[in-house]
């Protein structure tokens, strides 16, 4: 059966209200004050148009929960009604946004795959806002394979026909050449493993760019993480570890989507992957490892396994001559107990860094991440942070105090820099436990609309 979702502009409200029309429609009214092109209330609006989206597919849901087979909703239509004023696009876009993103089932391990979601028969305005919920929905899929069905080298292999699908160039390091580049980091990891490790480039540029120096994104892609020999020690805090790719998955699904939609910009995908156990040949608290770069690290706990291979990735990036590098990674549980699942952390090398002073770049990730709802805090990135990994024995150890481990994990990585650079620690955003808004219980893709939305509107400012 059909299903109508129309919305319309209503005065006397300054909240989204909306009720059955009939037995086939929702009418959803809009406050006036909505469209308004001021830019003061893009940001706000667009979430609440996202999230209002998502309240009426899971009202959807429940409804199709009671009715019999004959008659469930499949193909939903959402439009402006006729006389509506405005008929504004941004807002039905990120009405749509919301409703396409809470549309979302892994069922690729079911033996009896039950697809229950609807058939949206509205298209987006805006080309780049579907393929980013594309690009969003292949890094959760990446980021819901389990290690059984996902490792290092099987990621390899699906970015090869992704790469053809979506337009954008592979190369793939194997072993061999990884031991050849002396890439310390990602092979110490990796050692406590039988499956082997990969280093993957992803490039797109599109055809009229005529950028020399690309916007380099480098993702955390440990496959899987138990700790290594200093296995987690907290209850159940394993279960949820194949999400620690999640910043290798948001990579591939920006530059999925930037190359799908054909968008005009030039930007290199570097992902280190790696996972991380105890085995006969495992590192162990107390190594030294010598990085690509030739700085030597203690290494204190194998569990800080992360900045070690987004270090080598960081240190590879340097011959790109990069406009800016960001990297995305679940860092830190410290990341995620100073926001929760609510945002991502920032940090930055910009030299005019006390608190309070952030780059362009900086501001304008901000400002996009409150648009799409994927929003970026910015901690201090005070240099007394770094003092902490001072070692004994190596240049520096992988290992801060107990307190603030994600900006001192920050300020490792920033040994490995030489070029503008920002870190987002996605620890706290990558995996719900439960559904929430539009995210769907999972891998929640986070950083994939944040980067494509600001790549695409940086090269316009
Ligand atoms: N992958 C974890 C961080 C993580 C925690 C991701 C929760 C997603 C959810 C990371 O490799 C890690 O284990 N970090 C340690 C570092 C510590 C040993 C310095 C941490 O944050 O506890
Ligand atoms: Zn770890
Ligand atoms: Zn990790």
């Amino acid at each position: 059966m059909n299903f109508q979702i129309t919305l319309h502009e209503y005065a006397e409200d300054k909240k989204i209200n909306w009720y059955l029309n009939s037995e086939h429609s929702v009418m959803c009214l809009i406050p006036f004050s909505y469209p308004s092109t001021e830019a003061k209330s893009l940001e706000a609006d667009s979430d609440l148009m996202r999230r209002e989206g998502a309240k009426i597919h899971s009202f959807l849901i429940t409804l199709n929960k009671a009715y019999h087979k004959t008659r469930k909703f499949k193909t939903i239509y959402i439009n402006y009604s006729d006389d509506s004023e405005y008929k504004n696009t941004r807002l039905l876009d990120s009405f749509l946004e919301g409703f396409e993103l809470a549309n979302y089932q892994f069922i690729n391990r079911k033996s009896d795959p039950k697809d229950n979601l609807f058939k949206l028969e509205t298209s987006f305005s805006d080309k780049l806002s579907s393929a980013s919920v594309m690009g969003t929905f292949i890094a959760r899929d990446l980021v819901n394979e389990p290690l059984s069905h996902l490792n290092a080298e099987k990621l390899s292999t699906l970015l090869e026909k992704l790469s053809k699908d979506s337009g954008f160039t592979l190369e793939v390091f194997h072993e061999e050449k990884i031991k050849k580049l002396k890439m310390g980091g990602l092979l110490s990891v990796n050692k406590g493993s039988i499956a082997k490790p990969t280093f993957n480039i992803l490039t797109y540029k599109s055809k009229n760019s005529k950028e020399i120096n690309p916007i380099v994104l480098v993702g955390k892609g440990v496959m899987y993480d138990t700790g290594g020999l200093s296995l987690k020690p907290t209850l159940n805090s394993m279960d949820m570890m194949k999400c620690d790719m999640g910043g290798a998955a948001a990579v591939i699904g920006v530059i999925s989507a930037l190359a799908s939609a054909k968008a005009d910009c030039y930007v290199v995908g570097l992902i280190p992957a790696v996972e991380n156990r105890p085995g006969g040949d495992a590192y162990v608290p107390g190594d030294v490892v010598t990085m690509m770069s030739g700085k030597t690290v203690e290494v204190l706990n194998t569990d800080a396994e992360g900045r070690l291979i987004l270090a080598d990735a960081l240190h590879y990036a340097k011959q790109y001559n990069p406009e800016l590098v960001i990297d995305l990674a679940t860092l830190t549980g410290s990341a995620l107990r100073a926001v929760g699942k609510y945002g991502i952390v920032a940090m930055e090398n910009y030299k005019n860094n006390f608190f309070n002073k952030i780059s362009e770049n900086m501001r304008s990730l901000v400002s996009v991440g409150d648009i799409v709802g994927e929003r970026v805090v910015v901690q201090p990135f005070w240099d007394d942070y770094g003092q902490e990994l001072e070692s004994d024995v190596a240049d520096i150890k992988n290992l801060g105090g107990s307190e603030a481990g994600h900006i001192t994990a920050g300020k490792f990585l920033e040994h490995f820099v030489d070029y503008p650079w920002i870190h987002l620690d996605i620890a706290g955003a990558a995996f719900f436990k439960q559904d929430y808004l539009y995210h769907k219980k999972g891998g929640t893709g986070i950083g994939v609309r944040l980067l494509v939305a600001w790549i695409a509107t940086h090269r316009l400012s």
